[in-house]
């Protein structure tokens, strides 16, 4: 029907006939002559319609916006002065003389380049609204992106293998979202939260190198870079370490950025472990863009009358930090406050500062309400470590060591964002040496920081059970400007540390042959060494395409509370259908939104 896309006619096909396909962004009258700006996948074209040709000319007065049209007509430069060096077809024009009205569409539900238009409104017609340009744009990144990955995968020797959506559901990990099972009454499959187990499976059975690009589900709190479906890049492979997973990673990341975006990340990555980057950045996903660094200050501390300090540097599970801000001085009393109330969201339950007026004249030098509480040698350490200048801010967090990372880290990347301390560019950082487990104050148990098949450090094996809170895991994490795109680590390959791992989960014996046993099996049953990763791949499109959300990069996303506006789902379904699944619904219950 067409013999060019719309965006792709240019000064090359002058003098041309083109035939091109597309739908009515535009329709304006000027006097006498009717322009039609035709979009399609590729970009706009303008076409000119004038009166000389009547019976086509009646035709073009009768379009509408988002009309699709088949266009005939011949290509020719723009009138001086009409150029438009923002469009790729800016130079040309087609003078039209013949148009075909393909298809009529009613009065579209709003503008497509209006700014204003409500997500719910986007959502609801995402269809109109995936037909403007960015979106489009967005859309054909991710699918060059998974193209770039894919032949870098196949080239190494990857295969690509599918795994089952329905599967078993397992303990740990998010909330599963749940099928129920028709032939097999009272009982559920799940969707799969990442094909983790069914991958180490397949390097049980020596395949080797195995790739998928893969839905995953998971039923927790959604955020702006957070789906109840998502997508992974998911990689296992067999007889590699994690410095030659991580090389290999790194390498495909690089590759995709050079011949998607034209930019060189480093060569290697730069690795930071846990600790360091919870005590510097207080984030296992620091932005390294942004310079600033928290300081820890418990030690001088300890002995001060003020107990909203001396309480956490005395706590073993305290901490006590400060994070300088460059020229922080200028900051008035209001947005002192606007920052303490956004820290107060994290659970901090105030924000102490100094101003640095004048270093040179002592305490007369420095403007604080907690000046008083502090002793001079305290003082002089606080600006010691934080490498104070005059004009400077220094932030104080003081609480359970938790409260303090998660607080002081988002007022880090606040600050780096309100007052011009994030550099541009890309910065990418592994971040390595994670702990196995940590405390969960709720249940009063050691949840895996990763998951549970993530194997501990060779030389920490002997504390798995006499000082488990000590013992690290070879895990590692991709984090590209403060998000983390991507996650792995090598796994447990033999039984007997695997059953060590899930008793410290507080997983017993019986629960995990119910729920784990054919794992335990396979472990038995000459597994090799193996590791792999997982890559968020609508996070990592969502940062290369500078997209706000990763809502932004899927064709149809889900609303913060997992509804689709477009299909109206989740819905309510046939008593029949119910019974089918044995399912008796005592009555109809609307699940709130938190
Ligand atoms: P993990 O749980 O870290 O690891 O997930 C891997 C990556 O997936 C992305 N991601 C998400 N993206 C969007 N919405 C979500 N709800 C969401 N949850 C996670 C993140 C994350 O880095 N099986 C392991 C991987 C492995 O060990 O190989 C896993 O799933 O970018
Ligand atoms: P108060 O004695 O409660 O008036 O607090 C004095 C100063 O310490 C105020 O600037 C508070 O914002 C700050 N502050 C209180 N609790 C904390 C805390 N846990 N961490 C950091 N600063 C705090």
């Amino acid at each position: 029907m067409r013999t060019h896309y719309c965006g792709e006619v240019t000064a090359e096909h002058i003098d041309q006939t083109v035939t091109v396909c597309g739908w009515v962004h535009r329709r304006r009258d000027h006097g006498g002559v009717i322009f039609i700006d035709l979009r399609d996948r590729e970009g706009l074209l303008q076409v000119v319609y004038d009166p000389d040709r009547a019976d086509v000319f009646a035709i073009a007065e009768s379009v509408r916006n988002e009309f699709v049209l088949q266009v005939t007509g011949k290509v020719r430069n723009r009138p001086a002065g009409t150029v438009n060096p923002n469009l790729r077809t800016g130079e040309i024009e087609v003078l039209g003389h013949e148009l075909q009205i393909l298809n009529r569409s009613e009065t579209p539900p709003y503008m497509l380049d209006d700014e204003t238009v409500s997500e719910e409104n986007r959502l609801k017609y995402r269809y109109f609204d995936l037909r403007r340009p960015e979106m489009l744009a967005r859309l054909q990144l991710r699918s060059t992106v998974t193209r770039i990955m894919r032949e870098f995968l196949d080239n190494n020797g990857f295969m690509d293998i599918e795994t089952p959506m329905l599967t078993k559901a397992t303990p740990e990990g998010a909330r599963d979202y749940l099928v129920p099972s028709r032939t097999h009454a009272g009982t559920f499959f799940a969707l799969p939260q990442s094909p983790q187990i069914f991958k180490q499976l397949l390097m049980v059975a020596g395949l080797d190198r195995y790739y998928q690009i893969v839905r995953c589900f998971r039923d927790e709190d959604l955020r702006a870079d957070r789906q109840p479906e998502f997508t992974q890049l998911d990689i296992e492979t067999s007889f590699l370490d994690e410095d030659q997973i991580m090389g290999f990673m790194e390498q495909m990341i690089r590759e995709l950025f050079k011949r998607t975006l034209d930019v060189e990340l480093p060569d290697p990555f730069p690795r930071l472990p846990y600790d360091d980057a919870m005590q510097r950045f207080g984030s296992d996903k620091p932005d390294l863009r942004i310079d600033l660094e928290l300081v820890d200050i418990a030690d001088v501390l300890k002995d001060v009358e003020f107990k909203v300090f001396s309480g956490p540097a005395n706590d073993p599970k305290g901490r006590v930090a400060a994070l300088r801000l460059p020229g922080g001085c200028e900051l008035t009393r209001k947005e002192i406050d606007d920052y303490t109330a956004y820290v107060s969201i994290y659970g901090a339950k105030g924000l102490a500062y100094i101003k640095v007026n004048d270093i040179t004249a002592g305490r007369d030098g420095l403007q604080s309400p907690i000046l008083k509480f502090l002793p001079d040698e305290a003082i002089s350490v606080i600006l010691d470590r934080t490498a104070a200048q005059d004009g400077d801010l220094i932030f104080f967090g003081a609480d359970k060591a938790s409260v303090v990372n998660e607080s002081l880290g988002a007022l880090r990347v606040k600050l780096g964002h309100d007052r011009g301390h994030v550099q541009e560019g890309w910065q990418p950082v592994w971040v390595v040496d994670f702990p196995m487990f940590e405390y969960d104050e709720n249940e009063k148990r050691y949840v895996s920081l990763h998951h549970p098949f993530t194997s501990p450090r060779e030389s920490d094996l002997d504390k798995l059970e006499s000082d488990p809170a000590n013992c690290y895991s070879r895990a590692y994490d991709m984090v590209l400007n403060g998000t983390e795109i991507g996650g792995g680590s090598m796994r447990i390959y033999r039984a007997h540390v695997q059953e060590k791992v899930f008793k410290q989960l507080g997983i017993s014996d019986e629960e995990a042959r119910e729920k784990f046993g054919f794992l335990l099996d396979a472990l038995r049953l000459g597994c090799p060494p193996h590791g792999g990763i997982a890559f968020g791949l609508d996070r990592l499109v969502m940062l290369m395409s500078g997209a706000p959300s990763i809502r932004d990069v899927m064709a149809f996303p889900k609303t913060q509370t997992a509804s689709c506006l477009l299909t109206q789902a989740p819905s309510e379904v046939s008593e029949r259908q119910l019974r089918e699944l044995h399912i008796k619904l005592r009555k109809p219950t609307k699940v709130a939104d938190s």
